[in-house]
């Protein structure tokens, strides 16, 4: 499969190609070639995620547990999993920011045919980047992800990152009805034309607001992935400061984070280290206050009573090896624009969404709210999705979005990582890589990528309403 990709490097051209360095003694071709099996089986579970003393949570799930369970891949090494799909309706996987040949992305009609109720599918791929990355269904998404459908994936370096402990928090956010069960109403008008399901239940890894156990003097590499539907977070370590790592599974120049807070929409991920600097016995609040006046505690760093690991603090930490991600050629790019439309602007009226849409059908039953340079696509992927641009494989696309909306828009690229240049005309420092690129409303970013890897591809809003009612779109490199 597409050997001649820089993306797809047998693991013995990949460490050849991020050393720089001729063949060492220490390869092992014997084990390249060992393919990693799994099997996930998508079911539905029963689930504890707040303790009510009531009935457990009906969910939907990846092997019975909440959040599905932790992929540990390895980067270069071929991973083959079997998706059995145990639901009463199709379903796909979808893995996160992997950037895989195009029959392995999980989109239903574009890259697959969804996976039938009984039926199973065979994924396999090699993932070429070392990072954070999560998996979710791309079937009937807004319905599948809000009834539980997500799971970590992480991808190891090659060689082990020095930190005391790696951890992952899995964020899902849920709209739970009095009784304790998931809320019925998806795809409400108000949700799709609006900010999209925000919920009122946070887990972290599927359970609610109770303690996590940190030591004094550890340093952790914590994973923060936000699997909500549509929740937008901001989340600040009261008496610590992290430092991000790497966004979106992308290494980037280690930063701490403009006034502590690590703002995370809807499919994002960032990694950061976390020096353990309060005392043994003390207690440190993580608060998310994305939304004004809304602010709460999402989980408590909770310090054991053992004496700090170490005496003296650690130094910054040092930047993680960077993941070969072909370089964009700005002064050869080809330009393309985005121009995301729609929502509700007030006073009923929607913006820009193919002249007038009444309030009776706006968002309703797969009905449009948002459009992308004018166009609704709906759902979560179909055959026949025409290309809002064609690519050339191998150029350089300079890609701007424009968000003429009044709402906020994580929006999300299959199959690359985009090289972030700038938001408003201001560049983007720290060197980031994104697939998941938050607009404010009316915010404009500049972003690049190469085209090196053929097929169809969705380009879409990861607030699930937004992407159902229309804030989605493909393109094409062949
Ligand atoms: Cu997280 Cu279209 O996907
Ligand atoms: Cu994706
Ligand atoms: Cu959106």
């Amino acid at each position: 499969m597409n050997s001649n990709s820089s993306l797809f490097l047998s693991r013995r051209g990949f460490l050849l190609a991020a050393a720089g360095v001729a063949v060492s003694t220490s390869m092992r071709p014997a084990r390249a070639a060992a393919v990693d099996e799994r099997r996930i089986k998508v079911t539905p579970a029963h689930a504890r995620l707040i303790d009510t003393g009531g009935p457990q949570t009906t969910v939907w799930a990846y092997d019975g547990t909440i959040p599905g369970p932790t992929l540990r891949l390895r980067q270069g090494q071929p991973v083959r999993i079997t998706v059995e799909n145990g639901l009463d309706e199709d379903t796909t996987v979808h893995w996160h920011g992997i950037r895989l040949a195009n029959a392995m992305d999980g989109v239903p009609g574009l890259t697959q045919k969804p996976i039938g109720p009984g039926q199973s599918f065979v994924y396999e791929f090699t993932p070429p980047d070392a990072g954070t990355f999560w998996y979710h269904p791309h079937a009937d998404s807004l319905v599948q992800i809000g009834r539980g459908l997500a799971g970590p994936l992480i991808v190891e370096e090659a060689e082990p990152v020095a930190v005391d402990r790696d951890f992952v928090w899995l964020l899902q956010d849920w709209r739970l009805a009095a009784d304790g069960q998931i809320a019925g109403g998806f795809g409400s008008a108000m949700d799709a034309s609006m900010s999209g399901r925000v919920g009122n239940v946070v887990t972290v890894n599927g359970t609610g607001p109770g303690d996590r156990s940190v030591k004094a003097g550890e340093r952790v590499r914590l994973r923060l992935a936000n699997a909500s539907l549509a929740r937008m977070m901001a989340l600040r370590f009261e008496g610590h400061r992290p430092v991000v790592v790497a966004i979106d599974g992308q290494p980037c120049d280690p930063h701490e984070p403009e006034g502590g807070r690590l703002v995370l929409a809807p499919a994002m991920r960032i990694d950061i280290v976390l020096d353990m600097q309060g005392h043994p016995g003390s207690r440190h609040a993580v608060i998310d206050d994305f939304y004004d006046g809304l602010a709460y505690t999402l989980t408590t760093l909770a310090y054991d009573a053992a004496p700090p690991l170490r005496t003296h603090p650690l130094g910054t930490p040092a930047g993680l090896p960077r993941n070969p991600l072909p370089q964009p050629d700005l002064a050869g790019a080809e330009r393309q624009e985005i121009v995301l439309q729609g929502g509700m602007m007030g006073g009923g009226k929607l913006k820009g969404v193919g002249g007038m849409i009444g309030m009776g059908m706006m968002g309703m039953n797969g009905g449009a709210a948002w459009a992308i340079n004018g166009m609704s696509m709906t759902g979560d992927g179909h055959a026949g999705m025409a290309p809002q641009f064609t690519l050339k494989r191998g150029v350089t696309c300079h890609l701007t979005m424009r968000n003429e909306t009044a709402w906020w828009h994580p929006m999300h690229v299959h199959g690359f990582s985009l090289s972030v240049i700038s938001r408003n005309g201001s560049p983007v420092p720290h060197r980031q890589w994104q697939d998941t690129v938050l607009l404010a409303p009316k915010d404009v970013i500049e972003c690049a990528f190469v085209a090196d890897n053929p097929g169809d591809w969705m380009l879409h809003c990861h607030v699930a309403d937004h992407q159902m009612a229309g804030l989605m779109t493909v393109f094409r490199v062949t």
